[in-house]
């Protein structure tokens, strides 16, 4: 039986929530000798500032490195603010994508039959929508120097980030989204701002390098980064895989999980290029949605984007990929059964708790 080694980064808010229904799902994966998980945890954000006062441990980094998947909560909170913003929580989280090399980040947005009334879109615009944003996630303006705030001796202060990309990495993403698409609908959009940007002429012209060179089989096309915002809310069905940037893909990456009902929806997967010798990718699974403080505690959090993030890693890490299929089916057809957690409730419908949301999809995979 294949055996795997999965470090489990909660982090705060509803991280803990989230992740132990996931816990849930892996124990009765390794009951079934399905597969043989273990489980190391760790702490990273602001419960990690706590103990260790850093965003995330060296001794938890090389846990992360050594882990054949990292599972990951969420991180931050209000209690947090005020920390200095090299330990804030947000760092552990960026550290462990530069650190591990997670270039690739996979948030896949669908929209279940079940949910199209729970977006803010009408039904016809969301129903049977599946698209999926390629993001940039190790370059780009969350990573380029310099990064400060200097004091002018004025009166006043200058606030510098910079957005850089180099050929390589636009050229290795470009191969994801073109890889990706060729098992979906063949069709890839590229988003940047080419018409105010210098990394936008840059990343149009490598995708167009890479699309002539080895993917002339797929549709591509390039659209404006505004352009593409809008289009999401007009017409989202129009795409198939959207490539972009780090920092526009945060941004249309949480416009795309509106669509589908709730950002408590949207998983994703990180990864890093595959080990020459041995072909595994590092890689590092979250929700999209973070620590939501506000609701922190009270059992209400959402747990599907993170059972979901943990399907994908079933089917990007461990190569059982009917598996991440089949809690996929179960999550879908505890939607279509009427189970709703507070978030995609519509109004009127009765909420249920994050554990019983968890149960129901556990109860549905058993069935599987
Ligand atoms: C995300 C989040 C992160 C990001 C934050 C928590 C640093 O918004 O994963 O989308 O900006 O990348
Ligand atoms: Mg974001």
């Amino acid at each position: 039986m294949a055996s795997f080694k999965l470090f489990l980064l909660p982090g705060d808010g509803i991280g803990p929530e989230v992740a132990g229904e996931v816990e849930r799902i892996i124990d009765w994966f390794n009951m079934q000798g399905i597969a043989r998980f273990e489980i190391e945890r760790g702490l990273v954000g602001g419960s990690a500032y706590d103990t260790h006062g850093k965003a995330i441990s060296e001794e938890d980094m090389a846990r992360a490195q050594a882990a054949d998947a990292v599972i990951f909560g969420a991180v931050g909170g209000p209690k947090w603010d005020k920390v200095p913003y090299d330990v804030r929580p947000e760092a552990g989280l960026l550290r462990l994508r530069k650190d591990l090399g997670l270039f690739a980040n996979l948030r896949p947005a669908i929209c279940y039959p079940a949910l199209a009334d729970a977006s803010s879109l009408k039904r016809d615009a969301v129903e049977g929508l599946d698209i999926l944003i390629v993001r940039e996630l190790t370059g780009g303006v969350y990573f380029g120097e310099p990064k400060t705030i200097t004091d002018l001796g004025n009166g006043q202060k200058r606030g510098i980030d910079t957005q850089v990309y180099d050929t390589y990495e636009i050229d290795r993403i470009a191969r994801v989204a073109f890889d990706l698409a060729r098992t979906r609908r063949n069709k890839v959009s590229s988003a940047e701002k080419r018409n105010v940007m210098k990394t936008g002429v840059l990343w149009n012209e490598v995708v167009t390098r890479v699309h002539a060179e080895s993917y002339p089989d797929v549709t591509l096309e390039h659209v404006l980064a505004d352009n593409c915002a809008m289009q999401l809310v007009r017409w989202p069905k129009q795409y198939d895989v959207i490539v972009t940037d780090n920092l526009f893909g945060d941004v249309l990456s949480d416009v795309a999980a509106m669509l589908t009902g709730s950002l408590g929806m949207l998983p994703s997967a990180s990864l890093g290029a595959p080990d020459p010798k041995t072909h595994r990718r590092k890689a590092l699974y979250e929700p999209v949605h973070g620590s939501a403080p506000d609701i922190a505690g009270k059992g209400i959090a959402n747990p599907i984007a993170m059972i979901a993030s943990f399907a994908m890693a079933m089917r990007y890490s461990f190569g059982l990929g009917d598996w991440a299929t089949k809690i996929e089916t179960a999550i879908a057809n505890v939607l279509a059964q009427g189970l709703r957690t507070k978030d995609i409730a519509a109004g009127g419908e009765a909420a249920i708790s994050t554990g019983e949301m968890g149960r129901a999809i556990l109860g549905e995979l058993k069935k599987a």
